[in-house]
This record gives structure tokens, C-alpha cells and sequence, in this order.
């Protein structure tokens, strides 16, 4: 404890924001559109940032899906390596604004990696960051110097940045954590599906988690049916994979921040049942 605490204002004086994990075909959007308006309520949410690379039957995401999203409390979408599955999607990534894709794919791919949106009195500015791993992954640019570009371009204008590292490998998730610690509000991974048990504010002050998990059914391998997974590590045949129904969760993390910008107070993963 430091000097001066008792004299710190109480009471809701910080920034709440939910992230959510990877959304997973027609169970994870209905566990999301279900679930929010009663997290938002006993949470006290600012602000939701929601991955959406997997909404569209766990292929890409749609126009319309992310509309009703964007409709229903959810504040940015981000993607991640599934970004560009569904075609009919590419216009809307150039139009939208709340809409990103990893900003370190190339400038003539559709779509943008950085935005900023307001809190709902308009006294806040939430700047989102969303990046894809290098590692066993297809961006064509390094998250790092790609992330140092975006921060650069949000400079002066959020007082809370949240970076969503979507990658497959944990080592490039923990370095960009440290890389980035005290210079964002939160580093928060992706992609996985499957969220750690390593949530905590880095000493400069960054919220960080590995992988927060995914909102999907937890009856499946990953938001995948459960039999035609297993099928197809068994037979090493040929499956059609479609997503599973079984189970549904929605899992996030909670980053409480401010009053100081760009610092994070805590960071909890959250689990919640459709
Ligand atoms: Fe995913
Ligand atoms: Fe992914």
C-alpha cells in the first residue's frame, strides 16, 4: 500500500471492461446475446470488446451477425485468423469502424486494426488494438513493431487502450505482454479456446492474460462437435466440421482500470453459463 490511500476516492470511480473469448457458431451467439445484458448489469460494464472470429458456424464472421452484435451491447468485435472465411464480410470490415481485424496483416487486406469508441456519457475513450500472432499463424507483418505503429496512431486520443493478441504460441502471448507492459491497459490472448490461469497486472501496470477461452459449448473439442473431432484424430480422415451445441459458456476477462490512464487495476477471468 502506498501513501495516501486512505485519502484515494471510493466508490465506482474506475473503468470496467469485459472482454470476451472467441464467440463459436449459433451456441456461442446465443450465450453471448443471452448473457450480456445480465453480466453488464451485476459486472457494471463500461465497455465489452467481443472476438467474433469464429461467430459464423466457427468460419469468419458475417455482416449481419456482427451487426446484431454491435446492436446488442457489444462495443468492437475483433478477429484473428478466420478474418476473411466469409467474402460477403469484406466491405463491412472497410465500412465499420467498431469492426477490426489483426492490424498486422497488410494494408491492402480489407479492414483496419485499431479504433476508439466512446463510454456511454462520453467520459471515457476505450482504444482497441487487435493483432495476430507470428508464430504457427498467417499474418504477414510482426505483431511487435505493427503494435508499436497502432499505438502510435491512438496516441492523445483513448485514456484506456486494450490490445487483443490473437496467436497460437503462449511465449509470443507472454512477450507481448512484457512488450507492452505500462503502455496499454490490457494485453489480452486469443485463439486457443481454452483460457489460463495466469490473469494478473504486470508490474508496469498492464493487465495480462494468456488466453482468456472461448464462448462456446464446452461439450465440443474447441466449439467443434464432439464426435466429428474425434473422428477425424482418429481415422485421420477427412471430416466436416460443425460446431458443437453442447454446454454452452461464455468466457471472458474483467479489466478494471483508471482513474489513471492506461493502467489497469485488476483483471479476472470470467466464466458464466448460458
Ligand atoms: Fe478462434
Ligand atoms: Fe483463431
Amino acid at each position: 500500500m502506498h501513501d495516501g490511500a486512505e485519502t484515494e476516492p471510493t466508490g465506482p470511480t474506475g473503468v470496467r471492461i469485459l472482454f470476451v473469448g472467441d464467440v463459436v457458431g449459433s451456441a456461442g451467439r446465443r450465450t453471448l446475446l443471452t448473457v450480456l445484458p445480465r453480466l453488464r448489469e451485476r459486472l457494471g460494464l463500461d465497455f465489452v470488446v467481443v472476438n467474433g472470429e469464429n461467430a459464423a458456424g466457427g468460419h469468419g464472421i458475417t455482416s449481419k451477425i456482427a451487426k446484431e452484435m454491435l446492436a446488442n451491447g457489444v462495443d468492437v468485435i475483433t478477429l484473428g485468423n478466420h478474418t476473411y472465411r466469409q467474402h460477403e464480410v469484406y466491405r463491412f470490415l472497410d465500412d465499420e469502424a467498431r469492426i477490426l481485424r489483426p492490424a498486422n496483416f497488410l494494408t491492402t487486406q480489407p479492414g483496419h486494426g485499431s479504433c476508439v469508441v466512446e463510454s456511454a456519457d462520453g467520459s471515457v475513450r476505450l482504444g482497441v488494438v487487435s493483432l495476430s500472432g507470428n508464430l504457427f499463424m498467417n499474418a504477414a507483418l510482426p505483431a511487435f513493431s505493427e503494435a508499436d505503429a497502432a499505438l502510435h496512431g491512438l496516441r492523445g486520443r483513448a485514456d484506456h487502450i486494450l490490445v487483443d493478441m490473437h496467436a497460437e504460441a503462449t511465449s509470443e502471448k507472454v512477450g507481448l505482454g512484457w512488450y507492452l507492459d505500462g503502455r496499454v491497459t490490457a494485453v489480452v490472448g486469443t485463439h486457443t479456446h481454452v483460457p489460463t490461469a495466469d490473469a494478473r497486472v504486470l508490474p508496469g501496470g498492464t493487465a495480462y492474460i494468456t488466453d482468456v477461452g472461448m464462448t462456446g459449448a464446452r461439450g465440443g473439442v474447441l466449439g467443434v462437435n464432439r464426435q466429428q473431432a474425434i473422428d477425424a484424430m482418429h481415422t485421420r480422415m477427412p471430416v466436416r466440421f460443425e460446431s458443437s451445441e453442447e454446454d454452452p459458456w461464455l468466457q471472458g476477462a474483467l479489466i478494471e482500470a483508471g482513474p489513471e490512464p492506461l493502467r489497469a487495476r485488476s483483471i479476472v477471468g470470467v466464466q458464466e453459463p448460458l
